[in-house]
């Protein structure tokens, strides 16, 4: 069949295997150029999340930059004969097919992260892989990426859902429609009581203490095992709908699991971050109220810069320059955290960004920002404007 995008209201509902598995190819060139295993680097990597986005190149660069056997979870549609998948689902396929022609050891494991039965499964899947590959039953590296709407507690089997809300009034600000260039305003109504109890319970750190929790009585965790878990902070114009909304109260929550986190894995010699990462395009950030048009003016002010990055690169430098810096020593900011928004936050980039947001019209929206970029980086998050790859040639969607 031919598969070609269909974007509607922000979001695109297919994706393209072909275009998918290009793009990790291309994560994995880029690793494999910029990353170089040694004795302190993992030798067995665990990543929650692992198969879009910043989960994604968490595991490519583990994988391909380090050696590391990976086991990564995710929760993907597969595709039929007349359907295509996912693209975590593609990513995934694509991942195994190159790391497994690496000879890397691999396993992936499809089904909900949040549950007790997936954090059971993870534990058997290190045993076999350390009984097969011969290796240490020892994860060395576990990275927490999941983004979801929303997570079961397997406490009381309660559904809670996240909602990206402002709390204690409306939001309004600009937005930008990334197929049509139009801006707009957005208004957001403030989140209840129950939606911010629901967003801090799916996307907090709860889970990450639990998983750490089961790995720990399981016994599979490298005494100095690493633990690192994504948070964005952003420019104060966001903070009504991100940082002090109910995505920055669950993200809150993260920060307080992970100084507990720290505290029980610091005793045999682990540790436990949460880095802060710069605003990339994934598949949901064109639905949230004024990061396509923030988005379009930073990257537009980066790559005038030489500064940009995406996933790959934000990754490679945690790991390279952060996580596995040379001398040992994680660089962190004053809240014990791990900064690779650095370079988003410069206040260079922040005046031009400021600048960009405010001169920028309907008319001017394609030339003074990188909406393009933006929009390429959106379809490219689903296959699709990837070069080399012929969108006019037949696929069978049940394969990469
Ligand atoms: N996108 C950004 O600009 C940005 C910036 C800074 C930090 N972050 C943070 O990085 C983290 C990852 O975000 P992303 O943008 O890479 O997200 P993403 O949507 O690309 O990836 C989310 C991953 O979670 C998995 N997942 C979702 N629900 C699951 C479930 N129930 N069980 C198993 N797997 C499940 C998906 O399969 C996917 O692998 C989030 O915590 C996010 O807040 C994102």
């Amino acid at each position: 069949m031919l598969i070609k995008p269909m974007v509607r209201n922000s979001i695109c509902l297919n994706s393209h295997p072909k275009g998918c598995a290009a793009v990790v190819e291309q994560q994995i060139a880029y690793v494999k150029q910029h990353l170089r295993p040694s004795t302190e680097t993992p030798k067995m990597a665990l990543v929650i999340g692992c198969s879009t986005g910043y989960g994604l190149a968490s595991r490519i660069a583990a994988g391909f930059g380090y050696g590391a056997a990976t086991i990564g979870v995710s929760f993907e549609k597969p595709a039929s004969a007349t359907k295509p998948g996912t693209p975590g689902y593609y990513n995934n396929l694509a991942f195994e097919r190159a790391a497994t022609n690496a000879g890397l050891v691999v396993k992936t494991l499809d089904g909900d992260a949040f549950s007790n039965e997936m954090k059971a499964s993870v534990i058997d899947a290190v045993k076999t892989i350390a009984a097969t590959a011969g290796i240490p039953a020892k994860i060395d590296l576990v990275v927490y990426s999941l983004a979801s709407p929303v997570r079961t507690d397997p406490g009381d089997g309660v559904m809670y859902r996240s909602v990206i809300k402002p709390i204690g009034g409306n939001y309004s600000g600009k937005t930008l429609d990334m197929m049509t260039g139009k801006l707009s305003i957005a208004s957001v109504e403030p989140a209840s009581a129950d939606e911010i109890i629901g967003t801090v319970k799916v996307m907090g750190g709860e889970d990450w203490e639990l998983w750490i929790d089961a790995l720990d009585k399981a016994d599979v965790l490298s005494p100095a095992v690493r633990t690192v878990a994504y948070t964005y902070i952003g420019p104060e114009l966001s903070w009504a709908i991100y940082k002090n909304g109910t995505i920055g109260r669950a993200k809150e929550d993260l920060e307080r699991a992970s100084n507990a986190i720290n505290a029980r894995l610091a005793v045999n010699g682990g540790a436990a971050w949460v880095s802060v990462n710069k605003a990339v395009v994934t598949r949901a950030s064109a639905v949230i109220p004024i990061i396509p048009f923030y988005v379009s003016c930073l990257f537009k002010v980066m790559k005038d810069k030489g500064i940009h990055e995406g996933c790959i690169e934000q990754i490679t430098r945690l790991y390279k320059d952060r996580l596995y810096v040379s001398g040992g020593v994680v660089p962190l900011d004053d809240a014990r955290r791990i900064r690779l928004d650095d370079w988003e936050m410069r206040d260079d980039v922040q005046a031009a960004v400021l600048a960009c947001m405010e001169s920028v019209t309907d008319e001017t929206v394609f030339t003074a920002t990188d909406l393009t970029g933006f929009k390429h980086d959106f379809l490219e998050a689903h296959g699709f404007d990837v070069r080399g790859v012929d969108y006019d040639a037949d696929v069978d969607p049940s394969t990469i």
